[in-house]
């Protein structure tokens, strides 16, 4: 399993046929373009110790118009540049596939989160969950601005291109969480635009798919009465939507089991109960900028307000 905490790896970290593709393309660019440096570098340096200007030297041999050699170093970069249009060619044959059936769900990108829609009705944000050795088309559009869905241990990087969507394939070789991110300057919260795609096994993918297309059951504790009750006073209700409670509304993330997901803020805090009421409390202070306003909720309310969402899992 990739570490939740870390990076995104590096670009040899692949985890599908598509991120490989791209991997092994990197590798032999890499590696034409190291032998080249050598090469280069080597006969440079011996050029400038060998027939350094010595004193008493009279002017070298000026050569003016040589066949043999020109056709030579002619051919030697067409048949490299062709060789790497081959290998490119053949990566974006295995990573950039077009799609021949109708996509397994739809990622939005939104300024600073992602919206995931599933066909069972499921709607998630900033945590995509995906049937592990499945090969899964993602249809990506944007709500917004021009946003770059990449998850590099998965595959292709793609612009989210407002009015345009687009189709990405991604397949996880295994069960796992790997690390995704936007990869295009969005605006002010550009870098807290994170995701996660959670590979599972199949089985276990269509349970949760079930468990999120499912509607919010009603808060229990008076607390989150209170709070389901704010949540409609205070207008969170006219971005945020709660299935089964407080439906429709698609500005901001749908938060419908919200206490499933890992992460609170595209990433920016992990959802616990401890930062889920900071967050409420002080959304300006931790994600300066984005769209969520400061409610000035008193202490209660905002305890109130966490124990709703918290009683969504
Ligand atoms: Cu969205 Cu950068």
């Amino acid at each position: 399993m990739v570490d939740p905490s870390g990076g995104f790896g590096t670009p040899f970290d692949a985890h599908s046929p598509e991120a490989r593709a791209i991997a092994e393309l990197f590798t032999a660019t890499l590696g034409v373009c190291g032998v080249i440096f050598v090469l280069v570098a080597g006969l440079v340096t011996y050029c400038v110790v060998r027939f350094r200007a010595r004193p008493g030297d009279a002017e070298p041999v000026q050569i003016e118009g040589h066949k043999r050699l020109e056709i030579t170093w002619t051919l030697i970069p067409c048949v490299i540049v062709l060789g790497l249009f081959g290998l490119t060619a053949r990566a974006m044959a295995r990573s950039d596939a077009p799609p021949d059936r109708e996509p397994d769900l739809v990622v939005i990108g939104h300024q600073w989160w992602w919206e995931a829609r599933y066909p069972s009705g499921a709607v998630t944000a900033n945590e995509i969950h995906i049937p592990s050795g499945q090969d899964v088309i993602i249809r990506l559009e944007s709500a917004d601005v021009i946003h770059d869905f990449w998850a590099p241990a998965l595959g292709r990087k793609i612009d989210a291109t407002p009015g345009r969507p687009v189709f990405v394939r991604i397949q996880a070789d295994a069960p796992g969480v790997y690390h995704g991110a936007c990869a295009e300057y969005c605006g002010t919260q550009h870098a807290w635009m994170r995701f996660e795609v959670v590979a599972e096994e199949p089985a276990a993918f269509n349970a949760w798919s079930a468990r999120q297309a499912a509607a919010a059951s009603p808060p229990e504790s008076d607390s989150a009465r209170r709070g389901a009750r704010l949540f409609k006073d205070r207008t969170c209700v006219d971005c945020h939507s709660v299935r089964g409670l407080a439906p429709a509304a698609k500005a901001a993330p749908d938060l419908t089991h919200f206490a499933s997901r890992k992460t609170l803020g595209a990433g920016i805090l992990p959802n616990t109960a401890e930062d889920l009421y900071v967050w409420l409390k002080y959304p300006q202070s931790i994600k300066p900028g984005c769209h969520m306003p400061s409610l000035r909720l008193t202490d209660d309310e905002t305890q109130d307000l966490a124990n709703f969402l918290m009683e969504t899992p």
